[in-house]
């Protein structure tokens, strides 16, 4: 398995290289004994063709004189069997069976067809020799005999040339191997080349990117990348569905809690039995606790959502944070809290509007909720040394053993008794900076108060 957690079973590529190197490898070794064999042959028969014709020369010069076989062998004979090696030369001639000129020792083979040439290698002396052996029948007044004449030659100057056409051979088939490696590894990188560009151009895509490949692909590559589209079109199908279903549902739940919590309060209006009234305010309460997780759930899904496949604008963080405190100005105004914005000129960011909103709502939201009245929220929102928006009250801050577990989900802190709320917003704002390469920081001041800052 590799750090991806796929199951890696080896490599085409090296399968690949290895296939077409190990064959390249076998066909060298063949090439060179085919080579070697072919060479060998060649420097035999040449070897055999001289030894034919000295041995036909000495049988040409046998003749019968006076009832005997005389024999003046040529010098031509064995002089056309010199070599540069100064191989050596052993010879008999045979009457019938008997030895009449050279080596006793030298045995003839058994002649199936006596006219022929008969070659053999044999080892005469403790060397290898070549051996060819011919007859010829002489016919005199009154005899009639075989002659046999059998020609030994050494083989130092044939195996010198062997040598030499086997380093050659060699050479070439060290120069063949290189050649086939190379072309092995071009092989290798073309045949892979469509599926790593593929992979690289899957990879190189934006995550909102769903479109089918298009670029053409190798036949055997189509069955993978027609799958490869059926996946991403599903894909989109249920991302699409899935936004539409998140923005349905925030519209569905909405709407009739709004208009239930209406109904009580004109109720409340109406009732005057204070245990009637107390009841009423709770079920106000409970459906305010439930319109704030409702909403906050399905920002939640939302958000979770486009942070999967973010799409990146120009945003303005100071246009961003004074709408907000804009809109909010009828709860500060009731709360009798001032909303102070101490910011740069324009702060730029790249990132996704609708989520950066979401995270300074909920941030602005926290400070209102937890700090009393009559007191002073800064905002302040930066451009250096990195794009930033601070949010500092002062209420009684955040309690130490709680900062780090406050941004779970549904976590709530003990401060928050009493308040309405679900533990989302700093998930929220978590997350949003997490898929923007940013992060969030949560903190007092040193003054008291709290200080949430989301940094890009
Ligand atoms: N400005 C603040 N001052 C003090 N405590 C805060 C502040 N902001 C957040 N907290 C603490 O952090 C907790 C988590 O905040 P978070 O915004 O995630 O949830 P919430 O405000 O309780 O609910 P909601 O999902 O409705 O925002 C709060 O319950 C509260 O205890
Ligand atoms: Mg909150």
């Amino acid at each position: 398995m590799n750090s991806s957690g796929i199951h890696v079973s080896g490599s085409l590529r090296k399968r690949l290289a290895v296939t077409l190197i190990g064959g390249v490898t076998i066909l060298t070794v063949l090439l060179f004994f085919v080579i070697r064999n072919y060479a060998t042959q060649i420097a035999q028969q040449s070897q055999d063709s001289i030894l034919r014709a000295s041995v036909t020369s000495i049988l040409d010069a046998a003749t019968i004189r006076n009832g005997d076989v005389v024999l003046d062998i040529p010098y031509a004979a064995f002089s056309m069997l010199s070599t540069t090696t100064d191989d050596r030369i052993f010879y008999a001639i045979y009457q019938d069976d008997t030895v009449i000129s050279g080596y006793e020792n030298l045995d003839i083979p058994e002649a199936s067809a006596r006219a022929e040439s008969r070659f053999r290698t044999i080892t005469f002396m403790q060397v290898p020799v070549r051996q060819v052996t011919a007859s010829r029948v002489l016919v005199g007044a009154d005899l009639q005999t075989h002659v046999t004449a059998t020609i030994a030659q050494t083989q130092d100057s044939l195996s010198g040339t062997l040598n030499r056409i086997s380093r050659n051979a060699a050479i070439f088939g060290a120069g063949f191997f290189s050649l086939a490696v190379l072309l092995s590894a071009w092989v290798t990188s073309t045949t892979i080349g469509p599926l790593t560009r593929l992979a690289d151009s899957v990879a190189r895509r934006g995550p909102q990117d769903l479109s089918p490949v298009s670029k053409p692909v190798p036949s055997e590559m189509v069955p993978l990348v027609s799958s490869l589209n059926l996946l991403m079109a599903r894909l989109d199908r249920s991302f699409k569905q899935s936004e539409d279903f998140i923005a349905e549902a925030a519209h569905r739940v909405r709407t009739p809690i709004a208009t239930v919590r209406s109904h009580a309060e004109m109720t409340l209006q109406r009732v005057d039995k204070e245990e009637n009234r107390q009841a009423l305010r709770s079920m106000i309460r409970a459906i305010d606790e439930t319109s704030r997780a409702a909403g906050q759930l399905l920002d939640h899904a939302m958000i979770t959502f486009r942070a999967n496949q973010l799409e990146f604008h120009d945003v303005d963080l100071v246009q961003i944070a004074q709408e907000i405190v804009l809109r909010l100005t009828p709860i500060t105004e009731m709360k009798d809290v001032e909303l102070r914005l101490d910011v740069d000129p324009s702060v730029k960011v790249s990132g996704d509007p609708i989520l950066i909103q979401n995270v300074v709502r909920n941030l602005i939201d926290n400070a209102l909720k937890y700090s009393p009245s009559e007191s002073v929220i800064e905002i302040e929102v930066r451009g250096t040394p990195t794009p930033r928006l601070e949010v500092r009250d002062q209420g009684p801050g955040f309690l130490y053993d709680e900062i780090d577990t406050l941004t779970d989900r549904f976590t709530r802190g003990r401060n928050a008794t009493g308040v309405i709320g679900s533990g989302l917003g700093l998930t929220i704002a978590r997350d949003v900076a997490a898929a923007h390469g940013g992060k969030l920081t949560i903190g007092n001041n040193l003054a008291g108060g709290a200080c949430v800052t989301f940094i890009f």
